[in-house]
């Protein structure tokens, strides 16, 4: 509003993964709006709708050699999560789910019952259902075993890792797979919101075994982590994990709001025909202008340079930040790919929320968007997007190191 330009380093919250000024984008929407600007979502859906739910199948699951996938569109990406929850109930009967402690899946009243921030679920208590059992989400950076942590690579394992932490949540993880009530578990392969926390690489193999054993559906939550976000096409791409459901958001379309929640056709087709109303539906489901996006998003995914930029721009960043490590405050600097987090504490470990929240502010002076993140508000979050040029990755983290240095 006061004219400033700014180089956002969240990419407007992980959605514009391919900056804010791609040409097939914008080419896309002025192509789209003179055709067909609204449709009739799933009474009498566009092509697009169904070019798009195919080409989805082909990303994901057909692609993993799962058969087909099937598609609930949505606009916001907690009615993917929601549509992934009404699906595991139809498919399994069971109404309960394992969500994981500083998981974030959205504010709508579903997807809240299952984020594990009890400072988004506490106003609202009385109106949520308790439908989720939490357990912890492995986090390698704070070991609660004490286990030996620096210097650890980035891919995620303690250095001296049993990994003991995994031991205990498999037990949980059993007990409540056999109690009878338990349809799914819902993870983000990589917390995004709740700090940029990379799991120990032998969790969503964990979380896959025992949802075979108990058959509990494993939905993984990658509005965030999709496309590309952390390296590979998918984040479960890299632990070579098949989920049952995958809710995808965010970068779909790179810019505007469509969602989608895939999964295998076997647990898909639990849900009715259709006699007479939809089950499931919303006004803007399948938008045409949305789904035109998403295809040519899909496009450019599709291309193996895509995979290579991502690992370049990547290396870059990770060069560039972890020498951040050294600065006073900073406790960890962790990430993967496109999704990188800076965590500060004080001497005494306690986490600086205050100092990031100010830091936040001061780079907006600087001339940077940058966002604050974790469950006690003290990582500096970094989404950027794929369009930044090596210079402009140079310069964010100088800015970051000065701004460090100021208050140190
Ligand atoms: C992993 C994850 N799931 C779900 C959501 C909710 O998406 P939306 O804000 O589009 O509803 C987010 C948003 O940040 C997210 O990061």
């Amino acid at each position: 509003m006061d004219g400033n330009r700014y180089l956002d380093l969240s990419s407007g919250f992980g959605v514009a993964t391919t900056g804010f000024g791609a040409e097939s984008l914008i080419r896309c929407y002025q192509e789209q709006a003179s055709r067909l600007y609204h449709g009739m979502g799933d009474v009498h859906p566009t092509l697009l709708k169904v070019e798009l739910c195919e080409a989805l199948s082909r990303m994901t699951f057909e692609r993993w050699g799962a058969g087909q996938g099937r598609t609930i569109l949505g606009s916001a990406g907690f009615e993917a999560v929601e549509a992934a929850l009404k699906t595991a109930l139809l498919a399994t009967g069971k109404p309960e789910v394992i969500a994981f402690t500083g998981a974030y899946h959205g504010l709508g009243y579903g997807a809240l019952s299952v984020t594990g921030w009890t400072e988004f679920r506490s106003p609202f208590r009385t109106q949520l259902r308790e439908l989720a059992h939490f357990l912890p989400y492995p986090a390698c950076h704070r070991c609660p075993y004490g286990k030996k942590t620096e210097g650890r690579p980035v891919p995620g394992a303690c250095v001296e890792c049993d990994p003991s932490c995994l031991a205990d949540l498999e037990e949980s993880l059993r007990v409540l797979g056999r109690s009878g009530r338990v349809g799914a578990v819902l993870v983000e392969p990589m917390l995004g919101r709740g700090g940029e926390i990379l799991p120990p690489p032998e969790f969503l193999p964990l979380l896959r075994r025992v949802c075979d054993e108990t058959g509990m559906l494993l939905i993984f939550d990658e509005i965030y982590t999709g496309f590309y976000r952390t390296g590979p096409l998918f984040a479960c791409d890299a632990a070579h994990v098949v989920p049952d459901l995958i809710c995808l958001g965010k970068a779909l379309s790179g810019s505007f709001p469509i969602s989608a929640c895939v999964g295998k056709a076997r647990w898909m087709d639990a849900w009715p025909e259709s006699a007479g109303e939809a089950l499931h539906t919303s006004t803007f489901l399948g938008h045409p202008v949305g789904c035109a996006l998403a295809l040519t998003m899909l496009k450019e995914w599709e291309q193996v340079e895509t995979a290579e930029r991502v690992a370049a721009a990547g290396r870059v960043w990770e060069e560039s930040l972890t020498t951040l490590r050294s600065c006073q405050d900073v406790a960890d600097v962790r990430g993967r790919g496109l999704a990188w987090g800076v965590e500060l504490r004080d001497a005494w470990g306690n986490p600086l929320g205050g100092r990031v929240g100010r830091m936040v502010e001061e780079a907006l002076a600087e001339g940077a968007i940058l966002l604050g993140g974790g469950v006690e508000g003290n990582v500096i979050t970094l989404s950027p997007s794929l369009a930044l040029r090596e210079e402009e990755i140079v310069w964010a983290v100088e800015m970051l190191r000065e701004l460090l240095q100021r208050r140190a």
